[in-house]
């Protein structure tokens, strides 16, 4: 082989690496977890700490999104910093809950709770804000949001929930973002037929979100929390939950079989 052709060899087997790496990467998108862990820390520290044991598993792939009343409630509780802090030590994220109404609650009023979580809570990770509209019109009360959590940290974590599909709008407005992450499905059925909208796959998977209740604790006709994960990866989703807890509050405890849950994805897509 001359020179010449050596080189061309050389560049071929680059190319052909390089590519290898893309599809690699591409097949090699791991899930990650979102709670919505609307468990008082103090009465159920069970629920908590098998979040901490997710985060050990999945080491910066587990959030837990902490919500003692609604919201931040009225004061700080020391149950509450040291779940937070515990989670935060094996590499988990805790974001507070702040309800928005679907935009009816007054942006001060909302503006007022995100304040009261960096305040009682100072090394609060983010905003989970729920009711969020998904009909257009309602982008630049969503947007003013975002950025006002970002102003409390840049690097703070804004999810926005409306459980349902929504408009590209909803995810940037006017070139600039309104959400890290929007939840587009949150039901206790249908989980196997769940859809995205079109519009999403211009977009990675960690931009999206399911929560998927009411999903039975026992293995019906081959039916269980492992094929609504793989629907959720199919359906270009990063973010995933499932519990066989349901209404009227399908998030007052941890999913019976959670860690079977986080060994599920541990095992799925590893890299
Ligand atoms: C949400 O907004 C609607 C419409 O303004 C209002 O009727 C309802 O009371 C509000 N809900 C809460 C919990 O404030
Ligand atoms: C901002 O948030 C990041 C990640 O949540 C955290 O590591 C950092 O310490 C925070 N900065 C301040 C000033 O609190
Ligand atoms: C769009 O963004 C620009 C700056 O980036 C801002 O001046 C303008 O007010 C925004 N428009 C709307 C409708 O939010
Ligand atoms: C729970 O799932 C069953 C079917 O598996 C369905 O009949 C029922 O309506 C669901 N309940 C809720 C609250 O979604
Ligand atoms: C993805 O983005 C491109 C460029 O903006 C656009 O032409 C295309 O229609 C989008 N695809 C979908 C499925 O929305
Ligand atoms: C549920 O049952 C199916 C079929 O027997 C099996 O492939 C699957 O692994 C089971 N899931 C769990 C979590 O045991
Ligand atoms: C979830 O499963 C656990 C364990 O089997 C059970 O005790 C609990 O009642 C179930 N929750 C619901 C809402 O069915």
């Amino acid at each position: 082989m001359n020179r010449k052709m050596l080189s061309l060899a050389l560049l071929f087997f680059q190319v052909l690496s390089l590519a290898c790496q893309l599809v690699w990467s591409q097949s090699c998108e791991q899930m990650r977890i979102m709670v919505p862990a609307y468990f008082d820390p103090s009465s159920n520290s069970q629920a908590w700490s098998s979040l901490n044991s997710a985060a050990t598993t999945l080491p910066n792939r587990i959030v837990a999104i902490a919500n003692p009343s609604n919201g931040p409630g009225s004061a700080a509780q020391s149950s509450y910093q040291n779940v937070i802090t515990a989670l935060q030590r094996q590499t988990g994220l805790v974001i507070g809950y702040v309800s928005t109404n679907y935009s009816n609650r007054a942006s001060n009023l909302v503006q007022d709770d995100v304040d009261t979580w960096y305040r009682f809570y100072p090394t609060i990770n983010g905003i989970f804000f729920d009711e969020v509209a998904n009909t257009d019109g309602k982008q630049p009360y969503y947007q003013s949001l975002y950025n006002y959590v970002k102003s409390k940290n840049s690097s703070s974590l804004v999810v926005n929930n409306p459980g349902a599909p929504t408009l590209e709008t909803y995810l940037f407005y006017n070139g600039s973002r309104v959400a890290d992450v929007i939840c587009i499905f949150e039901s206790g059925v249908g989980g196997l037929s769940m859809t995205q909208s079109s519009w999403t796959s211009n977009y990675s998977r960690y931009n999206f979100y399911a929560l998927f209740y009411n999903v039975t604790d026992v293995n019906v006709s081959s039916f269980d929390y492992g094929d609504v994960i793989d629907r959720a990866y199919q359906q270009n989703v990063g973010w995933v939950y499932v519990t066989n807890d349901s209404l009227p509050n399908p998030w007052d405890t941890i999913a019976s079989y959670f860690s079977g849950e986080v060994d599920y994805i541990k095992n799925d897509n590893q890299c």
